[in-house]
C-alpha cells in the first residue's frame, strides 16, 4: 500500500474510534481533521432546522476550516479518509479537507458510521468533490470490523 494515512473527522467519537483501529491495523498515520471551531451539541441537533450543522448541510458549498494542515502529503500513497455520515453524505468539513490537498493518482479509500444510512451516497459525492484521486469502495463501519476490513484490502494490493 506504501505509506498511508487514516484522516477522520468525528464529531462524536465514534469514527475516531474506528480510525484508530484502521490506522493501527495497517501501520499508518493518523490525522484527525479537526474543525477549527468545534461542534457543540446544539450544533449537532439535526432536528433543529438552525442548528450549524443543518445550516452547514443545507449549503453545498460551505467549506468549515479545519485546525492545522499535514505538512507531508506528498509523502501518502494510500489515504483512508473516515467521517459520520450526516444526511446521508460527508460533513462538510470532509469537503473542505478533500480540496485542501492534491490527491492526483493518491488512493482514497473512504469509511464511515451512521445512525443506520449506507455510504454510497456519501462515495458518490466524495468522487464529485475530489475526481483526480483514485476512489476505491467504501465501508460502513457500524458493527466493528475495522481491522479486519483494513487489513485485507491490504493483502489485496
Ligand atoms: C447532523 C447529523 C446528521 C446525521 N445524519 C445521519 C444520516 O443521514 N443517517 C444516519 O444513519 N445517521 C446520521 N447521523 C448519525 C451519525 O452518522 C452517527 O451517530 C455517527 O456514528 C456519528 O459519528 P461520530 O461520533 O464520529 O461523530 C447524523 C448525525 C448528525 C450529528
Amino acid at each position: 500500500m506504501g505509506k498511508t494515512l487514516v484522516a477522520y473527522f468525528s464529531a462524536g467519537g465514534t469514527t475516531a474510534r474506528a480510525a484508530r483501529e484502521v490506522a493501527q491495523a495497517t501501520g499508518a498515520d493518523l490525522y484527525e481533521i479537526a474543525p477549527k471551531q468545534r461542534y457543540t451539541a446544539a450544533d449537532l441537533d439535526w432536528r433543529d432546522a438552525s442548528s450549524r450543522s443543518s445550516v452547514e448541510m443545507n449549503d453545498a458549498g460551505c467549506r468549515p476550516a479545519i485546525e492545522g494542515v499535514v505538512g507531508n502529503m506528498g509523502d501518502y500513497d494510500t489515504v483512508f479518509v473516515g467521517f459520520p455520515i450526516w444526511w446521508y453524505v460527508e460533513p462538510r468539513i470532509v469537503d473542505t479537507f478533500l480540496e485542501s490537498y492534491d490527491f492526483a493518482g493518491k488512493t482514497l479509500i473512504p469509511f464511515a458510521t451512521s445512525g443506520g444510512s449506507g455510504i454510497a451516497r456519501a462515495e458518490k459525492s466524495l468522487a464529485e468533490h475530489c475526481p483526480a484521486a483514485i476512489w476505491r469502495p467504501g465501508r460502513l463501519l457500524n458493527g466493528g470490523g475495522a481491522a479486519a476490513w483494513a487489513k485485507g484490502l491490504q493483502q489485496v494490493k
